[in-house]
């Protein structure tokens, strides 16, 4: 029996599994420049974030209809139960669908169908937050939280997410004041690739509650001081940064001496469709290459369900 977790850092794009886009491409009339599923799969090696991105994006034009945003979050919450996920928080990134012409409404409906049901069929619970590209400029980033204001009662919080390097959270300083005037909770990818300013940026402009990554604090030792102090949740990819080179290999992970420092790590599967493994096998992975005990795998479990968006009205069993 895998360990209940909740999963915090999942981008639901990020698991399109090739067989599901080559399913969706022939429903769609897509034509992917790939032979088949192997071929595709032979593509998922990534020299870095930007050399992953370009391919999470390229596969994203099969995505066009509810129909498809439902299938594509039913097969992920599916994937996720077995793995012993009962609390999911998804992100889903509205800019790179809108740009090809497929609306806000679309993907929200979608995916609610979807996430609308997973209690009953899946025995998870779900949030969804929605992620601006930060490779985009500010103003989209505006229009795309005006554009979601008729879903807000689906909408749990927002994220920032793409290319980090050049691009610090605080060129999203407004539209973070707006969203959080809105009542929506607040998190952003920072310390991925980008440097341990960019993760203070994120606590003091931007005024999230929980680091996406945050793997690069680990250079400044004030702010982990500080992490440690303010309890700030980091939602870690272990399996991620490895694809991701961010780390060598995963034996060279720092998640040990992140929680040594006693740092509120969480663990998480990120893109799981191409990073070689969902929540569970996140948790395998790192009990394995890293040596934690059970007790290590205890509070990162137990981490993930006192970092989440729930309410104290929620299922006892998520918690
Ligand atoms: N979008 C999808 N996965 C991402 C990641 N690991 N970092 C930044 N943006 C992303
Ligand atoms: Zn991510």
């Amino acid at each position: 029996m895998p360990i209940p977790k909740a999963e915090l850092h999942l981008h639901i794009e990020g698991t399109l599994e090739p067989e599901l886009a080559f399913a969706l491409a022939a429903r769609n009339g897509v034509e992917l420049p790939y032979a088949d599923t192997g071929a595709l799969r032979e593509a998922y090696r990534f020299e870095d974030l930007q050399s992953f991105l370009n391919l999470y994006y390229e596969l994203m034009a099969v995505l066009r209809t509810e129909r498809d945003f439902d299938d594509l979050a039913d097969a992920y919450l599916a994937r996720a139960a077995v793995q012993g996920v009962r609390h999911a928080e998804i992100f889903f990134d509205p800019q790179a669908h809108m740009a090809r012409g497929v609306g806000m409404g679309t993907v929200v409906e979608g995916l609610w169908r979807a996430l609308g049901r997973s209690e009953e069929t899946h025995g998870v619970s779900t949030r969804l937050i929605m992620c601006f590209l930060r490779d985009e400029s500010a103003e989209s980033a505006l229009a795309t939280l005006d554009a979601a204001k008729p879903y807000l009662d689906r909408i749990t919080g927002v994220g920032l997410d793409s290319a980090e390097v050049g691009h610090p959270p605080a060129k999203f300083r407004e539209v973070y004041e707006a969203a959080a005037a809105l009542g929506l909770r607040r998190v952003a990818h920072a310390g991925e690739e980008g440097p341990p300013e960019y993760i203070r940026e994120a606590l003091d402009v931007l005024g999230v509650e929980r680091i996406d990554h945050g793997l690069r604090c680990m250079e400044d030792p004030g702010l982990v001081e500080r992490l440690v102090r303010e309890r700030v949740p980091l939602t870690l990819c272990p399996l991620s940064n490895v694809r991701l080179r961010t780390v060598d290999v995963l034996a060279d992970h720092p998640l040990p001496a992140m929680l040594d420092a006693g740092l509120m790590c969480t663990v998480n599967s990120d893109d799981p469709a191409y990073f070689g493994g969902y929540a569970g096998d996140n948790f395998d992975a790192v009990r394995e290459s890293l040596g934690l005990t059970p007790a290590h795998l205890r509070t990162l479990a137990r981490n993930s369900f006192l970092a989440a968006f729930l309410s104290d009205d929620e299922p006892r069993r998520a918690r």
